[in-house]
Protein backbone atom coordinates (compact mmCIF):
# COMPACT_ATOMS: atom_id res chain seq x y z
CA UNK A 1 0.00 0.00 0.00
CA UNK A 2 1.25 3.39 -0.67
CA UNK A 3 1.43 5.90 1.87
CA UNK A 4 -0.27 8.92 1.19
CA UNK A 5 -0.94 12.41 2.64
CA UNK A 6 -3.92 10.83 4.66
CA UNK A 7 -1.93 8.02 6.03
CA UNK A 8 0.31 10.81 7.60
CA UNK A 9 -3.20 12.49 9.05
CA UNK A 10 -4.27 9.24 10.25
CA UNK A 11 -0.96 8.83 12.52
CA UNK A 12 -0.88 12.35 13.76
CA UNK A 13 -4.85 11.45 14.69
CA UNK A 14 -3.75 8.52 16.58
CA UNK A 15 -0.77 9.79 18.29
CA UNK A 16 1.40 7.34 16.52
CA UNK A 17 5.24 9.03 15.24
CA UNK A 18 6.02 9.65 11.80
CA UNK A 19 9.51 8.49 11.03
CA UNK A 20 11.05 10.54 7.23
CA UNK A 21 14.48 10.16 6.14
CA UNK A 22 16.12 11.63 3.11
CA UNK A 23 17.67 9.49 -0.41
CA UNK A 24 18.83 10.58 -3.48
CA UNK A 25 19.16 7.54 -5.25
CA UNK A 26 16.83 4.45 -6.00
CA UNK A 27 19.47 2.04 -4.09
CA UNK A 28 18.76 4.16 -0.87
CA UNK A 29 15.12 5.00 -1.25
CA UNK A 30 14.65 0.67 -1.54
CA UNK A 31 16.55 0.53 1.67
CA UNK A 32 14.14 3.02 3.30
CA UNK A 33 11.11 1.41 1.76
CA UNK A 34 11.87 -2.05 2.44
CA UNK A 35 12.25 -0.29 6.00
CA UNK A 36 8.86 0.77 6.28
CA UNK A 37 9.89 4.33 6.36
CA UNK A 38 6.87 6.71 6.11
CA UNK A 39 7.67 9.59 3.88
CA UNK A 40 11.18 9.97 2.03
CA UNK A 41 12.56 13.33 1.24
CA UNK A 42 14.13 13.62 -1.42
CA UNK A 43 15.89 16.80 0.33
CA UNK A 44 18.23 19.77 -1.36
CA UNK A 45 20.92 18.63 0.88
CA UNK A 46 21.85 16.91 -1.94
CA UNK A 47 23.69 20.07 -2.98
CA UNK A 48 25.83 19.15 0.67
CA UNK A 49 25.76 16.00 0.76
CA UNK A 50 25.48 14.50 -2.97
CA UNK A 51 27.08 17.39 -5.21
CA UNK A 52 29.84 18.58 -2.49
CA UNK A 53 28.54 22.10 -2.01
CA UNK A 54 28.68 24.62 0.52
CA UNK A 55 24.83 25.44 0.28
CA UNK A 56 22.19 24.15 -0.99
CA UNK A 57 21.33 27.63 -3.10
CA UNK A 58 22.52 26.68 -6.32
CA UNK A 59 20.83 23.51 -6.48
CA UNK A 60 18.76 23.80 -9.98
CA UNK A 61 15.12 22.49 -10.75
CA UNK A 62 16.29 20.12 -13.25
CA UNK A 63 18.74 18.27 -10.21
CA UNK A 64 15.61 18.25 -8.15
CA UNK A 65 13.55 16.10 -10.81
CA UNK A 66 16.35 13.92 -11.77
CA UNK A 67 16.78 12.93 -8.11
CA UNK A 68 13.02 12.59 -7.39
CA UNK A 69 12.37 10.42 -10.32
CA UNK A 70 15.55 7.91 -8.77
CA UNK A 71 14.40 7.88 -5.55
CA UNK A 72 10.94 7.01 -6.96
CA UNK A 73 12.14 4.42 -9.20
CA UNK A 74 13.38 2.61 -5.73
CA UNK A 75 10.51 3.71 -3.43
CA UNK A 76 6.83 1.53 -4.04
CA UNK A 77 5.50 2.39 -0.73
CA UNK A 78 6.60 5.25 1.41
CA UNK A 79 5.40 8.88 0.82
CA UNK A 80 8.21 10.23 -1.57
CA UNK A 81 8.46 14.25 -1.09
CA UNK A 82 10.45 16.13 -3.29
CA UNK A 83 12.00 19.65 -2.23
CA UNK A 84 11.47 22.82 -4.09
CA UNK A 85 14.92 24.27 -4.44
CA UNK A 86 15.51 27.83 -4.14
CA UNK A 87 14.28 30.40 -6.95
CA UNK A 88 11.83 27.37 -7.85
CA UNK A 89 9.07 29.25 -6.47
CA UNK A 90 9.85 32.71 -5.03
CA UNK A 91 9.71 34.17 -8.83
CA UNK A 92 6.04 34.09 -9.54
CA UNK A 93 2.80 31.82 -8.33
CA UNK A 94 3.17 30.37 -12.09
CA UNK A 95 6.98 29.36 -12.01
CA UNK A 96 6.02 27.59 -8.37
CA UNK A 97 3.51 25.76 -9.96
CA UNK A 98 5.33 24.83 -12.53
CA UNK A 99 7.93 23.31 -10.47
CA UNK A 100 6.04 21.52 -8.33
CA UNK A 101 4.01 20.44 -10.59
CA UNK A 102 7.39 19.04 -12.31
CA UNK A 103 8.45 17.09 -9.64
CA UNK A 104 4.87 15.34 -8.97
CA UNK A 105 4.96 14.36 -13.19
CA UNK A 106 8.45 14.28 -14.23
CA UNK A 107 9.80 13.23 -11.05
CA UNK A 108 7.22 10.52 -9.25
CA UNK A 109 6.65 12.17 -5.80
CA UNK A 110 3.66 12.71 -4.28
CA UNK A 111 3.98 15.37 -2.59
CA UNK A 112 6.25 18.77 -2.53
CA UNK A 113 8.64 20.47 0.06
CA UNK A 114 8.89 24.33 0.49
CA UNK A 115 10.79 26.36 2.19
CA UNK A 116 8.28 28.92 3.56
CA UNK A 117 8.19 32.73 4.60
CA UNK A 118 5.06 35.14 5.20
CA UNK A 119 5.97 35.82 1.17
CA UNK A 120 4.72 32.35 0.04
CA UNK A 121 1.57 31.92 1.23
CA UNK A 122 -0.58 32.86 -2.05
CA UNK A 123 2.11 30.31 -3.96
CA UNK A 124 1.30 27.35 -1.27
CA UNK A 125 -2.45 28.12 -1.80
CA UNK A 126 -2.32 27.75 -5.72
CA UNK A 127 0.09 24.45 -5.28
CA UNK A 128 -2.35 23.43 -3.16
CA UNK A 129 -5.16 24.05 -5.00
CA UNK A 130 -3.93 22.26 -8.04
CA UNK A 131 -3.98 18.69 -5.57
CA UNK A 132 -0.15 18.80 -5.26
CA UNK A 133 0.24 18.07 -1.15
CA UNK A 134 2.40 20.41 0.35
CA UNK A 135 4.75 20.31 3.14
CA UNK A 136 5.92 23.69 4.64
CA UNK A 137 9.65 24.11 5.90
CA UNK A 138 9.71 26.60 8.86
CA UNK A 139 12.53 27.48 11.51
CA UNK A 140 15.85 27.28 10.09
CA UNK A 141 15.64 27.64 6.01
CA UNK A 142 18.83 26.78 4.36
CA UNK A 143 17.95 28.38 1.02
CA UNK A 144 17.76 31.80 3.55
CA UNK A 145 20.65 30.79 5.30
CA UNK A 146 22.11 34.05 4.66
CA UNK A 147 19.75 36.60 5.83
CA UNK A 148 19.39 34.33 9.05
CA UNK A 149 22.78 35.11 9.90
CA UNK A 150 24.33 31.29 9.14
CA UNK A 151 23.17 27.96 10.43
CA UNK A 152 21.55 29.11 13.70
CA UNK A 153 18.49 28.11 15.82
CA UNK A 154 14.96 30.04 14.92
CA UNK A 155 12.13 31.68 17.20
CA UNK A 156 14.25 31.76 20.49
CA UNK A 157 12.45 35.57 20.95
CA UNK A 158 8.97 36.31 21.99
CA UNK A 159 8.74 37.58 18.62
CA UNK A 160 10.06 35.82 16.20
CA UNK A 161 8.28 32.57 18.14
CA UNK A 162 4.86 34.07 17.86
CA UNK A 163 5.60 35.19 13.89
CA UNK A 164 6.55 31.43 13.83
CA UNK A 165 3.53 29.95 15.33
CA UNK A 166 1.32 32.44 13.22
CA UNK A 167 2.77 30.94 9.57
CA UNK A 168 2.72 27.56 11.02
CA UNK A 169 -0.90 28.22 11.30
CA UNK A 170 -1.33 29.98 8.31
CA UNK A 171 0.60 27.17 6.44
CA UNK A 172 -2.40 24.82 7.56
CA UNK A 173 -5.23 26.92 6.80
CA UNK A 174 -3.49 27.13 3.71
CA UNK A 175 -3.84 23.35 3.24
CA UNK A 176 -0.43 21.70 4.10
CA UNK A 177 -0.29 18.53 5.00
CA UNK A 178 2.61 19.06 7.43
CA UNK A 179 4.63 21.46 8.42
CA UNK A 180 8.46 20.81 8.89
CA UNK A 181 10.30 22.56 11.29
CA UNK A 182 14.28 22.87 11.57
CA UNK A 183 16.54 24.15 14.34
CA UNK A 184 13.70 25.33 16.56
CA UNK A 185 13.97 25.24 20.56
CA UNK A 186 11.79 21.99 21.95
CA UNK A 187 9.36 24.31 23.67
CA UNK A 188 8.49 26.46 20.61
CA UNK A 189 8.29 23.02 18.62
CA UNK A 190 5.99 21.58 20.99
CA UNK A 191 3.56 24.41 20.92
CA UNK A 192 3.22 23.94 17.45
CA UNK A 193 2.81 20.59 17.26
CA UNK A 194 -0.12 20.73 20.10
CA UNK A 195 -2.04 23.87 18.28
CA UNK A 196 -1.89 22.15 14.62
CA UNK A 197 -4.09 19.64 13.51
CA UNK A 198 -1.42 18.34 10.72
CA UNK A 199 1.64 16.85 11.45
CA UNK A 200 4.67 18.56 12.70
CA UNK A 201 7.67 16.66 11.41
CA UNK A 202 11.14 17.97 13.40
CA UNK A 203 14.77 18.34 12.61
CA UNK A 204 16.30 19.37 15.63
CA UNK A 205 13.32 20.63 16.78
CA UNK A 206 13.25 18.34 20.07
CA UNK A 207 10.47 15.32 21.30
CA UNK A 208 7.35 17.40 21.11
CA UNK A 209 7.23 16.80 17.58
CA UNK A 210 4.84 14.12 15.85
CA UNK A 211 7.70 13.19 13.77
CA UNK A 212 11.45 13.01 13.16
CA UNK A 213 13.72 13.33 10.18
CA UNK A 214 17.32 13.25 9.19
CA UNK A 215 19.65 13.12 6.68
CA UNK A 216 20.53 9.75 6.14
CA UNK A 217 24.05 10.02 5.37
CA UNK A 218 24.18 11.72 8.81
CA UNK A 219 22.63 8.58 10.14
CA UNK A 220 24.52 6.42 9.10
CA UNK A 221 27.82 8.35 9.34
CA UNK A 222 28.38 8.02 5.53
CA UNK A 223 30.46 11.62 5.49
CA UNK A 224 33.88 11.85 7.13
CA UNK A 225 32.57 15.25 9.08
CA UNK A 226 31.48 15.60 12.55
CA UNK A 227 27.22 15.79 12.27
CA UNK A 228 25.15 18.90 13.55
CA UNK A 229 23.95 18.76 17.31
CA UNK A 230 20.74 17.43 16.77
CA UNK A 231 21.70 14.14 14.73
CA UNK A 232 22.46 10.56 16.69
CA UNK A 233 24.80 8.92 14.56
CA UNK A 234 23.61 4.87 14.69
CA UNK A 235 26.54 3.54 12.08
CA UNK A 236 30.01 4.75 11.07
CA UNK A 237 29.92 4.08 7.49
CA UNK A 238 33.06 6.06 6.14
CA UNK A 239 35.15 4.00 8.30
CA UNK A 240 33.77 0.76 7.45
CA UNK A 241 33.70 1.26 3.31
CA UNK A 242 37.29 2.93 3.86
CA UNK A 243 38.62 -0.17 5.23
CA UNK A 244 36.86 -2.26 2.47
CA UNK A 245 38.40 -0.13 -0.30
CA UNK A 246 41.55 -0.36 1.67
CA UNK A 247 41.53 -3.49 1.35
CA UNK A 248 40.49 -4.31 -2.31
CA UNK A 249 43.60 -1.31 -2.94
CA UNK A 250 46.32 -3.71 -1.39
CA UNK A 251 44.92 -6.89 -3.01
CA UNK A 252 45.23 -5.63 -6.26
CA UNK A 253 48.86 -4.28 -5.45
CA UNK A 254 49.48 -7.31 -3.72
CA UNK A 255 48.07 -9.65 -6.91
CA UNK A 256 45.19 -11.34 -4.74
CA UNK A 257 42.14 -10.23 -6.42
CA UNK A 258 41.14 -10.78 -8.84
CA UNK A 259 41.80 -14.92 -8.04
CA UNK A 260 40.61 -17.94 -10.58
CA UNK A 261 37.28 -17.43 -8.39
CA UNK A 262 36.55 -14.00 -10.26
CA UNK A 263 37.62 -15.02 -13.55
CA UNK A 264 35.99 -16.82 -16.89
CA UNK A 265 36.84 -20.04 -18.74
O1 LIG B 1 16.92 19.22 2.18
C1 LIG B 1 16.75 18.48 3.16
O2 LIG B 1 17.22 17.33 3.23
C2 LIG B 1 15.97 19.01 4.27
C3 LIG B 1 16.04 18.27 5.56
C4 LIG B 1 17.28 18.62 6.26
C5 LIG B 1 14.83 18.48 6.36
O3 LIG B 1 15.35 20.01 4.13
Amino acid sequence: MKILPKHIQEKKNSGTPIVMLTAYEASQACLLDELEIDMILVGDSLGNVFAGLETTIPVTMDQMVYHTACVARGARRSLIVGDMPFLSSQISIEEGKINAGRLIKEGGAQAVKMEVGPADVETVRAIVSMGIPVIAHLGFTPQSVYQQGGYRVQGRSDSDADKMVTLAKTMEDVGCFGVLLEMVPSALATKIAIALDIAVIGIGAGMGCDGQVLVTHDVVGLLDKKPPKFVKQYANLHTEMKRALGEFKADVIARRFPTEEQGFV
